[in-house]
């Protein structure tokens, strides 16, 4: 269903939680399709969890749309929000438009995402609106400022801190957000935050309140056995079944067993 008005439905609040993943690739995303998840997120985490950079700042635009576009062969029916990845969008507001313009030509995703909630993000948020591009906000712990942060910390803890982050969270829904990634903030602000605002939340180590929930595909999966902060649940061990069964192969091939008849012409 690629439906903005529906899958991020503000009328959902408090009845039905959306179900955001992460994807990075064709082969993934083809098996997303075929799951009831109503969303995926491109997003510029591929910067740590494909190309095992420290951070997300070195993605590029042209890398995030190389992505995007595989993720879209593979999910052709899926609601597929791509990031923007730093210094796209924050230089002005016609780089902005540029970049979330190309993106969405280039790649036919449904939505863009870019982070913060500062005036000049809230006007490129309208502006990108007005012109026909829906946009999902990204506050908290946001990873293209992780360098501000001194690295990847919970964030809204304290009066000041959290009132502030409320405040933008207002700023960004008033401004045409359709959504916004809530990431790593102490569980009562997430629901304080989703309680306050019209558009829907998707958490991530924001608690449970939160509207709706994202989670990065390969964590999910468990593809890194020593990645383990307390908000993520693993739903698989897909580090010890990858293991296993290229263990096995390489068995089976030093042996001889593979190729076996059934496996030649
Ligand atoms: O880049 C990303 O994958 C994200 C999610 C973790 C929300 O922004």
């Amino acid at each position: 269903m690629r439906n903005v008005l529906k899958v991020f439905s503000p009328e959902k609040k408090g009845k039905e939680k959306i179900s955001v993943v992460t994807c990075y690739d064709y082969s993934f995303a083809k098996i997303l399709n075929e799951t009831e998840v109503d969303s995926i997120l491109v997003g510029d985490s591929l910067g740590m969890v494909f190309q095992g950079n420290t951070s997300t700042l070195p993605v590029t635009l042209e890398e995030m749309i190389y992505h995007t576009k595989a993720v879209r062969r593979g999910a052709p029916e899926k609601f597929i929000v791509a990031d923007l990845p730093f210094l796209s969008y924050q230089t002005s507001i016609e780089d902005g438009i540029r970049s979330a313009g190309k993106m969405m030509k280039e790649t036919d995703c449904d939505a863009v995402k870019i982070e913060g909630g500062s005036d000049f993000i809230c006007e490129l948020v309208a502006i990108l609106k007005q012109i026909g591009i829906p946009v999902m906000g990204h506050l908290g712990l946001t990873p293209q400022s992780v360098h501000v942060f001194g690295g990847h910390k919970i964030q809204g803890k304290g009066e000041e801190s959290s009132t502030k982050l409320l405040k933008e969270a207002e700023a960004l829904s008033s401004s045409g957000a359709f959504s916004m990634v809530l990431e790593m903030i102490p569980a009562e602000l997430g629901k304080k935050v989703s309680e306050s605002i019209v558009a829907p939340t998707i958490g991530i180590g924001a608690g449970p309140d939160c509207d709706g929930q994202v989670l990065v595909l390969n964590d999910l999966l468990g593809t890194d056995a020593s990645f383990q902060p307390k908000f993520l649940k693993k739903f698989s061990n897909l580090h010890s079944i990858v293991k296993d069964a290229v263990g096995n192969y390489h068995r089976e091939v030093k042996s001889g067993e593979f190729p076996g008849k059934d496996h030649s012409f």
